[in-house]
């Protein structure tokens, strides 16, 4: 038998391998309820095809002073395993960790204003400096622990860039092999450097993102590969605990909205799961609304969203913030179940106003990648049109790093399309290696 064939689904199934706690952990369908042991790999439910959730105990009422204690030594320095009592309990052993979370909540006034809203009013979450520098870190830790305590032998994503990145480095902590199927000449150079460096398997595919994860969930479906995307329950897991982490920074004063960007629909699913949970556990007394914003070129959701949720239709993704370029999001009836739980709102922002919102937040050197500032530009157009109230307050979420996407930084501070350099460009300046030619350059600086 070749090893392909042995990988075939059923050969290995996790039972046997895993040890009890993992089999303990329930995850259910959202839609038909079905119920599955957390001891095998599931992204979709055998009965009906629903999405999965895992399921926490939220019966009892959690104390904020819990947190941080009882956490198997392996997660012990990580900003996710901290909220162990609202995660699932994998084996002590099976723990990978890079110390990820722990991330600053940034207040900078100069954004709030250009948001629309009063100082004091606007923090912005940065999960760019995670280890491998975006959210996915957060998910990854517990994505990757829960493959290695079924005894996964290789684990797999389809990724826009970060998913990739961030797969490639804990699948090598877990000393797993990987492998990673990306759009062709669609990622970022800095990410397939990082992905490819952390020792992956990289398929170029010759299709966008959609076709590579549905692809990939062909594969997965007839071979025992073990998938990270956010299909994944126990990636989700990880990624709640940005709303976690954010909420325990506030003292768990809640704000009147958290905005995110969406494009596979996986962070806005953890993140309504998440405040659902604290809530039912008494950390929190109301639910902050959630905004959710899409690429113009990238909104199918949006587009949902704004005809009553009505019929949902794919697109073909078009927009500058690749992380979010996606036309046919995975966990869509997910996302829109948080929408409503928070009463929340979805939006759309031009490729325009996701670069200047980005030109704002780096020039007060927070900086982030594009699709990041799709948080602020959203929330900027969502106070314009009246939804979120200039008094109210905001957390946005930075999901990625200043360093992805550079083509994008290079092309905004260059020419516009006339060929004229734009207001607020910031160009280097190129002068002869002679003082005179520098001290012409410093007074021109200090003339601002
Ligand atoms: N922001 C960044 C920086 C991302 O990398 C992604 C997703 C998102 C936002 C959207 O999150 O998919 O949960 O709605 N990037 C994926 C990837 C798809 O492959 O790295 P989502």
């Amino acid at each position: 038998m070749s090893a392909v064939e042995a990988a075939r689904r059923g050969a290995f199934d996790g039972s046997g391998v895993a040890p009890d706690d993992v089999a303990r952990i329930v995850v259910r369908c959202m839609d038909c309820g079905a119920e599955y042991s957390g001891n095998r790999a599931l992204t979709m439910c055998a009965a009906c095809g629903g999405l999965l959730d895992v399921v926490v105990p939220v019966e009892r009422r959690v104390d904020a002073a819990e947190f941080g204690h009882g956490v198997p030594a392996a997660g012990a320095h990580s900003g996710v395993w901290r909220y162990w009592p609202l995660l699932p309990s994998l084996p002590a052993a099976s723990i990978v960790s890079r110390w990820e979370g722990h991330t600053p909540l940034y207040r900078d006034d100069r954004l709030a204003r250009y948001a629309g809203l009063q100082d004091g009013h606007l923090e912005l979450k940065h999960e760019g400096l995670n280890p491998t520098a975006s959210f996915k870190d957060r998910g990854m830790t517990v994505g990757v622990s829960h493959a290695k305590a079924i005894g996964a032998r290789i684990v797999a994503c389809a990724s826009t860039g970060n998913t990739s990145a961030s797969l490639a480095a804990y699948a090598a902590a877990a000393d797993i092999p990987s492998l990673v199927l990306i759009p062709e000449g669609k990622v970022a150079t800095g990410k397939l450097a990082q992905t490819i460096a952390y020792g992956a398997r990289v398929i170029q595919i010759d299709g966008d993102f959609d076709q590579a994860l549905s692809l990939l969930r062909e594969l997965t479906a007839a071979y025992d590969v073990y998938l990270v995307n956010s299909v994944n329950p126990f990636r989700l897991e990880g990624q709640k605990t940005i709303v976690f982490e954010l909420l325990e920074q506030r003292e768990w004063r809640v704000p009147d909205w958290i905005v995110l960007p969406g494009g596979n629909l996986g962070n806005s699913s953890a993140f309504g799961k998440a405040l659902t949970e604290l809530h039912a556990v008494g950390l929190i007394d109301r639910l902050p609304r959630l905004a959710i914003v899409q690429a113009a070129g990238a909104a199918p959701f949006a587009a949902y969203h704004a005809g009553g949720y009505a019929a949902f239709r794919p697109v073909a993704a078009d927009t500058v913030a690749t992380a979010i370029k996606i036309g046919n999001p995975a966990s869509v009836p997910r996302a829109k179940r948080a929408v409503e739980r928070t009463n929340g709102w979805v939006t759309m922002v031009t490729d325009d106003e996701i670069l200047d919102a980005k030109a704002a937040i780096d020039r007060t050197g927070i900086g982030c990648e594009p699709a990041s500032a799709a948080s602020l530009a959203g929330l900027r157009r969502l106070v314009r049109e009246g939804i979120v109230g200039r008094e109210e307050t905001a957390v946005g979420v930075l999901t990625g790093h200043v360093l992805k996407d550079t083509e994008a930084i290079a092309a905004y501070h260059g020419d516009d399309v006339a060929g004229a350099p734009r207001r607020g460009a910031n160009r280097p300046t190129r002068v002869p290696a002679e003082l005179p030619a520098l001290e012409r350059v410093l007074a021109d600086a200090l003339h601002g």
